[in-house]
């Protein structure tokens, strides 16, 4: 529903969060609903990784317990370790009951232990040290994925090497060098969910679009502002992949323009301490990810509002989403937006000694949650 100065969307879903662990855990998992959202659709690049069934129960009930009303779906990070076998585990676990000493339930949805499966080449972003090398090792792993339904979603980047001085990749080919990969694994699975997570060029939009139903795209809030002026040398928008071409920013905002049912939000909001994101020294990088959750779905409406797509906002951030992972929505949680004028977005948030500042800190927004 849309008239001049209120919209209400329907269960918002987030197909791509951070929601990390400990008291930034506490901090943040509660910003999903802050910021509109009923669906999280949970990363898994935790220290030590979420590998499997019994790990992602623990963590889905930890998070259950931070905030009970949201639907977590949670992932499983592609390493060596995984198993067909625990692809199958995953799956069908049925999770009433005890893991360890936490009681888990009750159980939302379906009880899926894993709804899909996380690629990170290695080396490329925040605690993807132990990700993939080549994707042929894992070829079993996707047969099982496939037969089970089960979704891989795909940290699109090859990773850069700066010690191969014939190597010509870095952060602004390495999305569009990933691609062949991408039409390889369709090709190979055709039936196997991929979703193509925070494509952030025209070249990755124009693949997905070009590849059969089972493929999908995310694409991130802060990609839809930002292009590479705007992360060299401001470390708070630096993230991966990094924001690109204005033209490729361009191709992101007209594929929701289009209201392409394969491309839907996932935020990819990933929070760090301050410290990491406003300092760098040469042993520790500046840490990459922009932090989305708390002013979400009010930062999209603007966004989208702002090139002309504020009737795409249910869809980008609902129904499609929700289509393709096969989720429908339960039509009784709807978030609803009025129009603001003066809204400035927090300068942090903090809970203890936790702290985290948002992207869009001390900007204007044009809408905001009615309670
Ligand atoms: C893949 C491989 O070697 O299996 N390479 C990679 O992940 N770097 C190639 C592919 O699957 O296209
Ligand atoms: O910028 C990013 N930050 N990109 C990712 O893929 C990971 C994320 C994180 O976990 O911090
Ligand atoms: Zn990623
Ligand atoms: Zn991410």
């Amino acid at each position: 529903m849309t008239t001049a100065d209120t919209i209400s969307v329907t269960a918002p879903a987030d197909f791509h969060v951070h929601l990390r662990q400990g008291a930034l855990s506490e901090l943040v998992t509660s910003h999903v609903r802050l910021g509109g959202f009923t669906l999280a659709y949970v990363m898994p690049n935790l220290q030590p990784p979420i590998k499997n069934t019994e790990e992602a129960l623990l963590y889905k009930a930890q998070l259950q317990a931070i905030d009970p009303t949201v639907e977590y779906l949670m992932t499983l990070y592609l390493s060596p370790d995984l198993t067909p076998d625990e692809i199958r585990k995953a799956k069908h676990a049925g999770v009433v009951g005890k893991i360890g000493r936490l009681s888990v339930g009750p159980v939302q949805a379906d009880n899926i232990a894993s709804t899909g499966v996380k690629s990170y080449p290695r080396g490329v972003t925040t605690n993807s040290d132990g990700g993939i090398e080549s994707y042929e090792t894992y070829y079993p792993i996707f047969r099982a994925m496939e037969e089970e339904d089960m979704v891989l979603n795909l940290h699109g980047e090859v990773p850069s090497a700066p010690s191969d001085p014939s190597s010509n990749i870095c952060v602004l080919n390495a999305e569009p060098s990933f691609l062949p990969h991408l039409i390889k694994l369709h090709a190979a699975f055709p039936k196997l969910r991929i979703v193509l997570e925070h494509a952030t060029t025209r070249a990755a939009v124009e693949c997905v679009k070009s590849l059969g139903d089972t493929v999908a795209c995310t694409i991130t809030a802060h990609h839809l502002a930002l292009t590479v002026d705007d992360w060299a040398g401001q470390s708070w928008n630096f993230c991966k992949p990094v924001a690109k071409f204005p033209d490729d920013r361009q191709a992101l905002r007209d594929v929701i323009k289009e209201g392409h049912p394969r491309f839907f939000l996932g935020s990819d909001s990933a929070p760090h301490p301050p410290t990491k994101k406003s300092t760098s020294t040469p042993s520790q990088p500046c840490a990459a990810g922009v932090y989305t959750s708390p002013i979400l779905l009010p930062l999209v409406a603007h966004l989208l509002e702002s090139f002309g797509a504020l009737d795409k906002l249910e869809n980008f951030t609902s129904g499609f989403g929700r289509a393709f992972y096969q989720r429908p929505s339960n039509s009784a949680r709807q978030t609803k937006l009025r129009r603001i004028s003066g809204r400035v977005v927090e300068a942090k948030w903090t809970k203890g000694t936790e702290e985290v500042v948002p992207f869009w800190a001390g900007k204007e927004i044009g809408w905001e949650i009615v309670e």
